[in-house]
């Protein structure tokens, strides 16, 4: 997507291969700076301090991180090593154990002097397969805006997106934004309502940023505020991402997801997931018992940053001294409560059955 115009995207190797190049998101919105991650301890770093974050966008840094390993050493115990830290990095979005899975699978059946070459190339084809995924995404979701639209006759499309699923989620286009972005290209009269998504704000932070630069109108909201703008009508659907959904269409994804689920049912707004089938987690039936939920610093609650009059980026804290504070990272929300999944190969129910065939055709 663009930013100041410009197309950019949230991650690209070197040319000469000796490292991959991301946005700093924690900079975002206020410093728009690039890193290069050259060895596997700092894509494990990036990762895990969520330089870069979204479960599509760590999956796909991992693969690159395991491309990189390859530069130096290209043996089964020196990939699965690798492998395995990158995998230690975030616990709950199965993108990341997905996309190394498939890196050792495809390298470690090579002989090793093919290994460097393959694992470039794949780490390459899961970067374009998500853009391409997204973008089926985004013409699967499109319908279902331009049918709101129809009945509001010209009156803007409100959806309500909570964390940021957008394109710093992914490789570009993002998964719950994709929708978005379709219909606001092809001239869908549409508002945002961006849950701020505390603790670590990715919606304030990133996806208001985003969706600015791409100028599609939107209005930041505290996330206690999406329950009363539903009661009052000012919510038509709400498109939200998922960093792991079990076989039965349990879905898990950031904290704060499942409330805004329950309060979408009692007013009867359609609630939609944005899937791609890379965060099918197959292996779990049930996403409530068995979904690993990350559990973050304290400090990310206790303490928040922003910028000052002056133009400085500092930390504050925002709780008394000696107050404990919990930082559970990801909710689940049951099948029960998602009115479909938007997946690239269409929108399909919450459901065993229809996951079932949808693996089939995948
Ligand atoms: O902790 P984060 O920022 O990695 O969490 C991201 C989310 O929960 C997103 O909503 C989800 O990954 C979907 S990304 C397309």
């Amino acid at each position: 997507m663009r930013v100041d115009g410009r197309p950019l995207r949230t991650l690209w190797p070197t040319p000469a291969r000796d490292a991959l190049q991301v946005i700093d998101q924690r900079l975002l919105p206020h410093r728009l700076q690039v890193e290069h991650l050259a060895d596997v301890a700092a894509v494990q770093r990036a990762i895990r301090d969520m330089w870069v974050r979204g479960a599509p966008l760590i999956g796909a840094t991992a693969a690159y991180g395991i491309a990189l390993q390859a530069n130096v050493d290209v043996r089964d115990g020196a990939l699965r090593d690798a492998a395995a830290r990158l995998k230690a990095a975030r616990p709950t979005a199965v993108n990341l154990a997905w996309a190394l899975e498939r890196m050792l699978a495809r390298l470690l059946p090579l002989p090793s002097r093919q290994r460097r070459e393959a694992a470039w190339a794949e780490a390459g084809s899961i970067a374009e397969e998500d853009v391409a995924v997204n973008v089926a995404i985004g013409r699967h979701g499109l319908p279902l805006l331009q049918a709101v639209a129809a009945r509001k006759c010209g009156a803007p499309v409100n959806v309500l997106t909570h964390c940021n699923a957008g394109w710093l989620a992914t490789v570009d286009w993002g998964t719950a934004t994709a929708p978005i972005y379709h219909a606001h290209a092809a001239g869908v009269p549409l508002h945002v309502w961006v849950d701020e998504t505390r603790p670590r704000n990715q919606g304030a932070s990133l996806t208001a940023w985003e969706l600015g630069h791409e100028g599609v109108p939107h209005t930041v909201i505290a996330d206690n505020a999406g329950g009363h703008l539903m009661q009052h009508g000012l919510v038509d659907l709400v498109i939200v991402g998922c960093d792991r959904v079990s076989a039965s269409g349990d879905v898990c994804n950031k904290i704060g997801t499942y409330l805004k689920a329950l309060a979408a049912r009692d007013n009867g707004i359609p609630f939609y997931v944005a899937m791609p089938t890379s965060t099918l987690d197959r292996a779990l039936r049930d996403g409530l018992a068995e979904i690993p939920i990350e559990e973050r610093s304290a400090r990310e609650v206790t303490h928040i940053a922003g910028r000052t009059a002056a133009g400085e980026v500092v930390e504050v804290q925002l709780v008394p001294d000696g107050s404990a504070a919990a930082n559970p990272a990801f909710d689940v929300t049951p099948a029960r409560l998602v009115t479909g999944l938007i997946t690239e190969h269409g929108v399909v129910a919450a459901r065993e059955d229809a996951l079932r065939r949808l693996g089939a055709s995948a």
